[in-house]
């Protein structure tokens, strides 16, 4: 079985204990690991460090230059790195493909942004006064990545964090270090030069060393709540340090007495199942307003009962399976929390029958839509918190979009959400008064385009790591100052002359 290695300072590096991949749709083992020490991440932070000095002094523009090759390798090889995706992550082929081109797409922009104005030329007070923003990188960057978007999301992180002079160690989800092999191979093949990237495979205890580190400046996270939170506590109390973390959501989409129910099925589908619920996007709530309640209710049903579930690698699947056997049972305990708190259950596809299971996938981690009703309460625990699965539950309004929107609200969560309406009052009072840092009109509350700012706000996540706002995370900005006369004048009316006691 292929054996794999970390990327420490331009060399492949093995280490003692190993851990496997497994394809979740058939539990094939997809090659062995090794698992990242303490000792593995300080040596690829003192590598970042010293490569950091050299990385820095190069312009914008040949920083880039070896980003062009990684962009032109994922676009030559999309269906290739789509399959591994799929093979190893368990989304269905389309989405392991759309996973390389939004990867391409990020590295497209960071490279491209090199050759983009970098700053602003600010007005001064006095007329001999240059000043502009400069931006400096912060050093080491590192980053640590979810399994859900394994190719696209670590470029979110790297691709503008090297253009942007840093150099970064990374720490990919445990659970697809193929694909961040498959990554670390593209960086290799670009040239990129010694300790400038480094990866160090394994699980939270080494990503955990990479946040502790002193020389680490910067942190980029994306991924769950509960772990982020703990890298912003850590990082927060370092003064210096610096974390951007974008972590998870309890989605909803919003569906008015105004809508065009033609939209709000397939937009609530997609949004609910895609990526088998499992994007931090994905919605877990569907609000509805009561005149139109039982028509989408209907529809929504049906499409839920008959989405396709099975083999990821079948071009007619819908959905594939959720990532690992402990997801499974996070999934199923929460469905079978929802029914303990008395909800009233629509669709049950968690327990797959033997004929639903496609052959040869008796071990994949299988699971299908979960959709419920309730009455809003604020109590119940299944309508507010994350589960990152195909469940969702329907909640009926009456009333304004106002009532709507305090319902959309009613979660710790700030992250994505959409509205299906036709009237533009509504859709206006959700964009200002829903809290999210993603918010969609008319269209499901997934498929961020990358030249857009990606995060949450609340519970949802502090700083944008990911795109064009995740300059603000890698760069320092110095407000730079020039005077070209030859006397100082201040601004703010403040005198400049120097009082003596002999005057
Ligand atoms: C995630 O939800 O974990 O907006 C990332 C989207 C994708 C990224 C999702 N571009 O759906």
């Amino acid at each position: 079985m292929a054996r794999h290695a970390h990327y420490i300072d331009g060399e492949w590096i093995d280490g003692e204990e190993t851990f496997e991949s497994e394809n979740p749709a058939t539990g094939e083992s997809l090659g062995s690991f090794p698992r990242g020490t303490e000792a593995d991440v300080a040596a690829a932070v003192d590598a970042a460090e010293s490569a950091f000095e050299e990385w820095r002094e190069l312009s914008y523009i040949d920083r880039a230059e070896h980003l062009w090759d990684v962009y032109t390798e994922l676009k030559d090889r999309t269906d290739e790195l789509g399959e591994l995706v799929t093979r190893e992550c368990g989304k269905e082929i389309n989405e392991g493909r759309a996973d390389i081109v939004e990867a391409a797409h990020m590295v497209e922009w960071a490279a491209g942004n090199a050759r983009h104005p970098h700053g602003d030329v600010v007005p001064s007070e006095i007329g001999a006064k240059d000043a502009y923003m400069r931006r400096k990188p912060r050093g080491v960057v590192g980053c640590v990545t979810p399994w859900n978007f394994p190719i696209a999301i670590p470029f979110w992180h790297m691709a503008v964090a090297l253009v942007e002079g840093n150099t970064v160690v990374w720490k990919p989800a445990e659970q697809t270090p193929k694909c961040a092999h498959a990554i670390a191979e593209l960086m290799v093949d670009a040239g990129i030069p010694e300790g400038v990237f480094n990866m160090v495979q394994g699980y939270g205890d080494a990503g955990a060393a990479i946040v502790d580190h002193d020389a680490v400046d910067t942190v980029l996270f994306t991924g769950s709540a509960e772990v982020g939170h703990g890298i912003a506590d850590t990082v927060g109390g370092t003064p210096g340090k610096l974390a951007a973390c974008e972590m998870g959501g309890k989605n909803a989409v919003v569906v008015t007495d105004e809508a065009d129910l033609d939209i709000a099925v397939p937009a609530a589908v997609l949004s609910a199942f895609k990526t088998t619920g499992q994007r931090c996007v994905s919605a877990e709530r569907l609000i509805v307003h009561t005149d139109v309640y039982d028509e989408f209710k209907e529809r929504f049903v049906e499409a839920a009962e008959s989405v396709a579930v099975g083999d990821p690698l079948d071009e007619g699947t819908f959905m594939g399976p959720l990532i690992e056997a402990e997801h499974r049972e996070k999934v199923t305990a929460y469905n079978e929390l929802a029914r303990e708190e008395g909800v009233d259950v629509l669709v049950d596809r968690t327990e797959f029958d033997g004929e639903e299971i496609p052959d040869g996938h008796e071990d994949g981690h299988w699971v299908g839509p979960f959709v419920y009703e309730t009455e809003y309460d604020p109590d119940l625990r299944c309508i507010h918190e994350e589960v990152f699965g195909p469940h969702v539950g329907l909640i009926e309004y009456e009333g304004g979009i106002e009532r709507a929107v305090e319902l959309q609200n009613s979660t710790p969560y700030g992250l994505a959400g959409s509205i299906i309406s036709e009237d533009y009052r509504q859709i206006n009072y959700y964009r200002d008064h829903a809290e999210l840092g993603l918010a969609y009109g008319n269209l499901p509350c997934i498929g961020a385009e990358v030249q857009l700012p990606f995060g949450g706000v609340k519970k949802s996540g502090n700083g944008y790591p990911s795109a064009r706002e995740i300059i603000e995370a890698v760069t320092e900005r110095t407000a730079w100052t020039l005077n070209n006369a030859e006397d100082i004048q201040l601004a703010q009316g403040l005198s400049a002359e120097l009082k003596t006691d002999d005057e």
